[in-house]
């Protein structure tokens, strides 16, 4: 219940204009936004390579409306991976990309040929792309999208949501030899008809999900921070024989680092993913929605004021 009234204040402007205004905000980006710039973006990312983790960036920017903003995020990204590059931190760092900041949302094709050219840079610069997956109405297109752009670039990942019903045939569909899947929970409001509701079921999904990843020959990313599917994870690598190497593990940044930390000194390996940019605002509602007590952090860092 509380998770459907935050993740709808995340579309509210009204609220996004009161959350911006309030000085505690500028708490709430620190911990979980790594700042507004590619230079804040090559810092964070210069700490966490350091500390052995890898990292995977994220452009917070402007919502895409037109062709013209389709650009600048296209031409962003580019930039990014080149200061990736000069930074020699590549291939340590990708990037995620939404495929609505490319135009997803009014032009497919328009969206398809900037993630092209976004694969392309990050070919140069010695690094991969990997799509983020948006709400269910959405899916359909980035999966037809992502089988295109692997034409020219295999090395292309995609982000999974273990809440649709329709994720473990994805699932199956991906797990060939060259592809890379990232299999999270899943983290918009989505209808009973396309998605399992109970959190129970979700977690169920998801290692229904693992089993089929971990067994086939592509390469899994498994992004959650839960105790129990990290556990699983770890046990499933046993049973199937999937030496540390051929899967990794990846968290957000700014959650449950110590895990990230503990997980590199078993030998894992540990991607982090790092959104920067000045358009935190649906991005901090959703790491609200999925950990209310995270309200908590909030209201004591007003109270403290
Ligand atoms: P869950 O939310 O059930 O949390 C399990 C436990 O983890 C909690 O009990 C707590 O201990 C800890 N925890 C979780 N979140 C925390 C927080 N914010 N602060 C402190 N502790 C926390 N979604 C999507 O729809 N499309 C996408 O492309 C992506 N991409 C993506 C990349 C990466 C690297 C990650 C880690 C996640 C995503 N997600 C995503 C988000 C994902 O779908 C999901 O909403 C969150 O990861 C939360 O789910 P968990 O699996 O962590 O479990």
């Amino acid at each position: 219940m509380l998770r459907s009234v935050i993740l709808a204040a995340s579309r509210s402007s009204r609220m996004e204009r009161f959350v911006a205004s309030a000085p505690v905000s500028r708490d709430l980006i620190r911990r979980f936004v790594a700042g507004t710039t590619i230079e804040d973006a090559l810092r964070a990312t210069r700490e966490l390579v350091a500390e052995g983790l890898t990292v995977t960036l994220d452009h917070l920017g402007e919502d895409t409306f037109n062709p013209a903003q389709a650009a600048a995020a296209r031409d962003e990204y580019r930039n990014l991976l080149r200061a990736l590059a000069a930074a020699g931190l590549t291939p340590a760092a990708e990037v995620s990309l939404k495929l609505s900041a490319l135009g997803q949302r009014f032009d497919e094709q328009l969206a398809h040929d900037y993630a092209a050219q976004v694969c392309a840079a990050a070919a140069e610069a010695g690094t991969t792309v990997t799509l983020d997956m948006e709400d269910h109405t959405t899916t359909d297109s980035t999966c037809e999208i992502l089988a295109k752009l692997r034409q020219d670039h295999p090395e292309t990942g995609v982000a999974l949501q273990a809440y649709l019903r329709r994720t473990e045939a994805d699932c199956r569909d991906l797990a060939g030899s060259g592809s890379r899947v990232r299999l999270c929970k899943g983290a918009y409001a989505e209808p009973e008809s396309v998605a399992y509701q109970a959190k129970l079921e979700v977690d169920k999904s998801y290692v229904r999900c693992l089993n089929i990843l971990m067994s086939g020959d592509g390469y899994p990313m498994f992004a959650t921070h839960d105790p129990r599917l990290v556990a699983i994870a770890e046990d499933r690598a046993l049973w199937f024989d999937r030496s540390p190497d051929r899967f990794e593990f990846q968290m957000l940044y700014g959650v449950r680092t110590e895990e990230q930390q503990r997980l590199v000194a078993d030998g894992y390996r540990v991607r982090v993913y790092v959104p920067y940019g000045t358009q935190s605002y649906g991005y901090l509602m959703r790491r609200l929605a999925e950990r209310p007590a995270n309200l908590g952090f909030f209201a004591r860092a007003l109270a403290s004021r």
